[in-house]
């Protein structure tokens, strides 16, 4: 290319962010992003790195020493617990009852371990009978659940139930949290999770690029008594050790903004205290739940699974869910999502999560879908959505 881009200022739109992530960032974490950075081994940043780790033991409601930001988006966590975890040979059993179930079977199967699965239908947890069977039947090694299915809207309930009848049977248990995390109720240490990773778009309210990990004693021993090393080199958490552990030394280039936003969400959640955060999450996403019913729309999620960091809600016949997610883009600059893998053209998928999870959010959502309904020709009632909301709060 010979001549230079004609390229104008970045000015993206100001959209309202109530999709599945990622969600409003909060102007706090948009100043810390715009702070000069330091070297990654600088004694400062060292500091920094000391309380990120500690506000992240405080939100995942952990003691672990390990508890890092794994650089990367939340499948980077993911992958990070998943390769390192599983070694060749061993065994995972992983969900069928939503899309990132699929996602952790993939990654299980590249670390060369033998996937196998325990089914629930998409937008139904998982059942601990069903669970226990699948340990009956292939005594595996690794046991991966997804906490918040980020496709269906729903929450898995009973998971100390769940790690119980793994470590029965002498199995770690990985749990995604990526939608959980900061928004809904999550106690890593007191529900017996070896291993939680998540991502910061979500509940935390930051923008994705550094993504919270923690494991406990007996997972670390697993990782560092590995016969093979892990397959990823960048990922291999035995030598990220060596950078986030007592050594500080090289293994990568830190994302130092990224890091900053971190500490700054974080510290927002320390300030709010998580338990009144998760309330919030309750109270905020319920009115929304009250408004989307009261104006004649569906949920997808039974009542008793509902995630409140992700709502579901049923496209109703003979209304194109494209069109509806397209006008609120274009008429109100407000990102929804539609459905994922099976449930795609099913459902929309509306988060309510950290910074987004707000009131004035809530009814400008209400108001702007039923205006994008009523252009498709269905019939809501907008004024009962908002009564029922303003009821809720
Ligand atoms: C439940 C769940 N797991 C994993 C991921 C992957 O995270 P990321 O897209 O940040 O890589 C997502 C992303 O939406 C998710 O919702």
């Amino acid at each position: 290319m010979d001549e230079a881009p004609a390229v104008g200022e970045l000015s993206p739109p100001d959209r309202t962010l109530m999709g599945p992530g990622p969600s409003d960032v909060h102007p706090r974490v948009l100043k810390a992003m715009s702070t000069p950075l330091v070297g990654h081994l600088d004694p400062s940043f060292i500091e920094i790195m000391d309380e990120v780790q500690d506000l992240l033991r405080y939100t995942f409601r952990t003691d672990n020493k390990w508890t890092i930001p794994v650089s990367g988006t939340g499948s980077a966590a993911m992958e990070a617990a998943i390769g390192n975890v599983v070694e060749p040979g061993d065994t995972m059993l992983v969900p069928t009852n939503g899309y990132f179930g699929d996602r952790m079977a993939s990654m299980a199967e590249r670390a060369g371990g033998e996937v196998v699965t325990v089914d629930a239908p998409w937008g139904q947890p998982l059942d601990p009978a069903a669970v226990e069977a699948a340990f009956d039947e292939h005594s595996p090694d690794v046991f991966g659940f997804v906490h918040a299915e980020t496709s269906t809207g729903v929450l898995q309930p009973s998971v100390p139930e769940l790690t119980d009848i793994a470590h029965a049977n002498d199995a770690l248990v990985i749990a995604d949290s990526v939608t959980s995390l900061g928004g809904v109720e999550l106690r890593v240490d007191e529900w017996g999770i070896d291993v939680a990773y998540s991502g910061p778009q979500k509940c935390l309210s930051c923008p994705p690029g550094a993504s919270p990990l923690t494991l406990n004693d007996d997972a670390m021993d697993k990782v560092l008594s590995r016969e093979s090393e892990a397959r990823s080199w960048y990922l291999d958490i035995s030598l990220l050790e060596g950078y986030w552990g007592d050594e500080r030394a090289y293994h990568h280039t830190a994302p130092i903004t990224n890091v900053y936003a971190l500490r700054e969400a974080l510290r927002l959640v320390a300030e709010e205290g998580i338990e009144e955060r998760w309330d919030r999450h309750l109270r905020v996403a319920g009115a929304l739940k009250a408004g989307v019913e009261g104006m004649g729309l569906e949920m997808n999620a039974p009542d008793d699974f509902w995630l409140p960091s992700l709502n579901t809600v049923r496209v109703p016949d003979g209304v194109d869910d494209g069109a509806v997610i397209q006008h609120l883009l274009d008429e109100y600059d407000l990102e929804i999502a539609s459905g994922l893998g099976a449930l795609e053209g099913d459902i929309w998928r509306i988060g309510c999560m950290g910074h987004s999870a707000r009131r004035q959010n809530v009814s400008y959502l209400l108001a702007a879908l039923g205006n994008a309904l009523g252009e498709q020709g269905a019939v809501v009632d907008v004024d009962a959505g908002l009564a029922a909301m303003s009821e809720r709060f």
